[in-house]
């Protein structure tokens, strides 16, 4: 079993950045390399005052303590490639935009890309971690890639070790998972490698944590629990149409169902709809793989959980319309929230996004306000829904506010879109003084009280719950 010294990890984003950052901090002994082709981020990564390219609650931290001693972040691939025993594959696979199985299937060209420069400048023999989320079976090209171009002498074995981390905990995800999944063949080269990044990870994490499995089995795991995640919510948000319907309550639900131990209470939480880079990705991945095995039922039965979400998105956009007298057109509307979710700065697959699309088709004047996202992502995201807008063309109607107040002066409807606990706390009152009236919350994470707000005067609509406004 190879006693692994040096880790080089291929892709420095949301998961290469603060899973390898943490392998740095538990494993002093060890030489970790993070890699990427993106200077910019290479440079923020290393910047002295640790404005990091990526927001994470207890990162910076991290690479405070590891940065320099054995955590380095470089955009010399070929260096970090030779030198390591370990390399961690963490590119993106975002769903392929474009050719056979465009809209659905996972974009492989970085994985391939980056496991053909392995073949070509390692030296050495490899152990070859898929970090990155694939199609069942990706391993198996790999592996075909490495060995047809490798050179005499050089080996490589291929693991598959799917990331489970949730944006927003990352650091604590890392720190404390509730499974590291190691997938290898089972051959004894196989096993050897399994267990030589075993030992990585077992400098923190209990061994009855570190699983290990076949490859594909591996592979479909990581599929199979974000498409079981994402069809809670689903499910949840499903019901809360019902409850909006009939006078019964979502969160009540939601506890009474989640009191059951075989259901479990986490993830049903309802919401205006899941959003971030992986669940609708990976689904439409399995909905892909599903129909290339000739299984089109499978397919359907998971393709309803991404349309069951649009719906979801759909249907909140068409209740604040109804709300305001059936027009939104020419009113201002506050967005509070642009992240997929509270404490990340990433927007990927926001539901924001398609709410302000919802408005801006509508022809409302929109505020928006987060926290952490950057402005320019903000006219990127939006720009890249609105066709044929720049982000010149869309300031004509939308505003990025400075703080949350600033984005609830003068407007006729505030909504929320990500649950930042910041708008628990904002001072409603002075919301409603400075509103149009009547005065409308719509709340799209359950998140504030309802009826305190509506005490001090606001007509309140939260999903699932039956009694509006
Ligand atoms: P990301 O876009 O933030 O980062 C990927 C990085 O890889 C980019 O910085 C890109 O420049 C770099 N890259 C691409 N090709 C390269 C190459 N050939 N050489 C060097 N660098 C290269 O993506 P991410 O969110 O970190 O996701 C990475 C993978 O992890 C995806 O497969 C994703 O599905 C999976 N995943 C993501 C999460 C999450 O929460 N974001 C969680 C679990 C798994
Ligand atoms: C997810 C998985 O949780 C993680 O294991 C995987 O590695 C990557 O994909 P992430 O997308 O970062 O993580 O965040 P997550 O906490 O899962 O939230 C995803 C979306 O679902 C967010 O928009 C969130 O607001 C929403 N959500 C989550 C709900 O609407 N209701 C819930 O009960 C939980």
């Amino acid at each position: 079993v190879v006693n692994v010294t040096k880790i080089c990890c291929i892709g420095a984003g949301y998961v290469g950045g603060p899973t390898c950052a943490v392998i740095a901090l538990k494993c002093p002994q060890i030489q970790v390399t993070i890699v990427d082709l993106n200077k910019a981020r290479i440079d923020a990564w290393n910047s002295p005052d640790f404005q990091l390219p990526i927001y994470e609650p207890g990162l910076e931290d991290v690479v405070r303590k590891a940065r320099g001693r054995n955590l380095f972040f470089s955009t010399d691939v070929d260096k970090a490639i030779q030198e390591a025993d370990l390399i961690f594959v963490s590119v993106n696979t975002p769903t392929k935009k474009a050719g056979v199985g465009a809209g659905f299937a996972a974009d492989l060209n970085y994985v391939e890309l980056a496991t053909r420069q392995i073949a070509r400048v390692a030296n050495s023999s490899k152990i070859v971690v898929e970090k990155s989320t694939v199609p069942c079976r990706t391993a198996e090209s790999m592996r075909t890639i490495l060995e047809a171009n490798s050179k005499p002498n050089v080996r490589f074995d291929i693991l598959s070790n799917p990331e489970f981390l949730a944006e927003g905990t990352a650091i604590n995800d890392l720190f404390a998972p509730d499974r590291v999944l190691i997938g290898s063949l089972q051959s004894a080269e196989g096993k050897a490698a399994c267990a030589a990044l075993t030992n990585v990870y077992a400098n923190w994490v209990p061994k009855e944590r570190i699983l290990n499995v076949g490859l594909w089995s591996s592979e479909l795991s990581k599929l199979a629990a974000n498409a079981m995640l994402a069809q809670r919510i689903s499910s949840i948000n499903a019901l809360s149409a019902i409850c909006e319907a009939t006078g019964a309550n979502i969160d009540e639900v939601a506890n009474a169902v989640g009191y059951d131990s075989r259901v479990g209470p986490k993830f049903l939480k309802a919401s205006v709809g899941f959003g971030g880079s992986c669940f609708q990705k990976d689904i439409l991945n399995l909905v892909y793989l599903s129909e290339s095995l000739h299984l089109p039922e499978v397919a359907a039965y998971w393709r309803q959980v991404v349309d069951m979400n649009e719906y979801q998105k759909r249907r909140f956009s068409q209740t604040v319309v109804d709300t305001l007298f059936n027009t939104i057109t020419g009113k201002r509307i506050a967005v509070l929230g642009f992240a997929f979710k509270a404490d990340t700065g990433d927007t990927r697959e926001s539901a924001a996004i398609t709410l302000i699309k919802n408005f801006h088709s509508e022809r409302a004047l929109i505020n928006v306000y987060d926290p952490k996202v950057e402005h320019a992502q903000i006219w990127q995201d939006l720009t890249e829904v609105v066709p044929g807008s720049t982000a010149e063309s869309l300031k004509k109607t939308i505003t990025i506010s400075p703080s949350a107040l600033e984005a609830c002066k003068n407007v006729e409807a505030v909504i929320i879109a990500t649950e930042w606990s910041e708008f628990k706390t904002i001072d409603w009152q002075k919301v409603y003084d400075g509103m149009n009236k009547p005065a409308f919350v719509f709340d799209g994470r359950l998140l504030v009280d309802a009826e305190k707000l509506r005490k001090i005067g606001f007509k309140v609509t939260t999903i699932g719950r039956g009694e509006r406004l």
